[in-house]
């Protein structure tokens, strides 16, 4: 197959990065005229090139701003044959990006591990599940920018990553269902999570509580009353969502977003959201119907809405699902590989798979890149 060839200039109008150069992958494509994703390799192809230069070259290319550049431009790059071995030196590589802080994650509702200095685990759910595409946090106000994803082990089988340009899902949605985005537009969505409480004897099954993913200023001995302030508090003012206790003790956290956001470097659009996933997940797991009860886990799965509490046809997230999977890009996992993802304008997902599969992942808050005043 035949690459499109990305336009070879950067920031400061020299050649395309210095000390890399760009590789073919399958699947390639042109999005708004630019090469998604950019894969990139060392010009020498050296593998015994000492890490400590690797690391000067990307933090000149942050420096420079080309690697701001290349994000907004082409949303990911994916670097290959790097000499990186371990967990620690990734901190490092990481850290050359020079990133403003790393990202704090606020309610986590899935499994993840802190390995390293700035790396945790992607997801250690099994890998006979899969995972629909979404932008990182786009369920709620407190999202990352920056997500790196570090394979560490290949599987047998499957456990790719794909990965799918908002920017194209928002052009094909709009095309095909230019009322819903006028909807979309106009009134955001609503979104809900259930997190039960940490003494549910159902919480560890579901592998998250309200307690863990929200509860970071309760202490020992607060009573439930103070603990639910504490939670309240967090939520009102780290991700402007609100909090509907419910009789069994647990929490649904109600989530008032956009939909698509206008991205300001570019001027361009995004499908910015989980829409898809959650829809996705609530119909694996038999959970459409209310009260939206897992049919053989102890979960629930909340549908989102339209801003004025309308549900979103099943129709356009039945065909918002398809769209994502015609365009998305398979990331082919070596081990040692990265993709540097603009989580602004990049969906992931992950693929089923056979065998043991380790993704690291690398979650950094930068510029805000998305025009509020849109
Ligand atoms: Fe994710």
């Amino acid at each position: 197959m035949s690459v499109p060839k990305p336009v070879e200039d950067n920031a400061t109008g020299g050649p395309l990065v210095v000390g890399f150069k760009p590789f073919e992958v399958p699947g390639q494509h042109l999005v708004h005229g630019n090469i998604f994703p950019l894969a990139l390799k060392l010009v020498d192809e050296d593998p015994s090139v000492p890490l400590g230069d690797v690391i000067e070259k990307i933090k000149q290319l942050a420096k420079d701003g080309t690697i701001r550049h290349l994000l907004n431009k082409h949303g990911v790059l994916y670097f290959r044959g790097l000499p990186l071995k371990t967990r620690e030196e990734l901190s490092v590589f990481v850290e050359a990006f020079g990133f403003k802080n790393e990202h704090q994650e606020i309610g986590l509702s899935g499994i993840r591990s802190q390995v390293s200095k700035h790396i945790k685990t992607a997801s250690e759910l099994p890998g006979t599940v899969s995972m629909f595409f979404h932008n990182e946090y786009a369920r709620t106000n407190h999202f990352p920018e920056i997500v790196f994803f570090y394979s560490e082990r290949v599987p047998e089988q499957g456990g790719q990553t794909p990965l799918a340009s908002s920017l194209e899902l928002y052009d094909s949605v709009k095309a095909e269902f230019p009322e819903l985005v006028d909807k979309l537009l106009e009134l955001g969505v609503i979104g809900r999570q259930y997190y039960p409480s940490k003494d549910d004897p159902d919480a560890k099954a579901i592998g998250w509580n309200w307690q863990d993913s929200y509860g970071f200023d309760i202490k020992e001995g607060d009573s439930l009353e103070v603990q639910h302030e504490k939670v309240e508090k967090l939520l009102r003012e780290e991700v402007k969502a609100e909090a509907e206790w419910q009789p069994n003790g647990s929490l649904h956290v109600v989530q008032r977003v956009p939909a698509i956001r206008k991205i300001k470097s570019s001027g361009l659009y995004s499908f910015f959201n989980t829409l898809s996933g959650v829809y996705g997940v609530a119909k694996r797991l038999g959970a459409l119907e209310y009260p939206y009860k897992e049919k053989n886990g102890p979960g629930y799965k909340l549908p989102s809405s339209f801003g004025d509490g309308s549900p979103i046809p099943e129709k356009y997230l039945e065909r918002i699902i398809e769209i994502q999977d015609s365009i998305g890009f398979l990331v082919p996992w070596k081990e040692g590989d990265i993709a540097v993802v603009n989580n602004y304008t990049v969906q992931h997902s992950r693929t089923k798979f056979v065998g043991e599969r380790s993704v690291l992942v690398s979650l950094w808050d930068d510029i805000d890149d998305f025009d509020r005043t849109a």
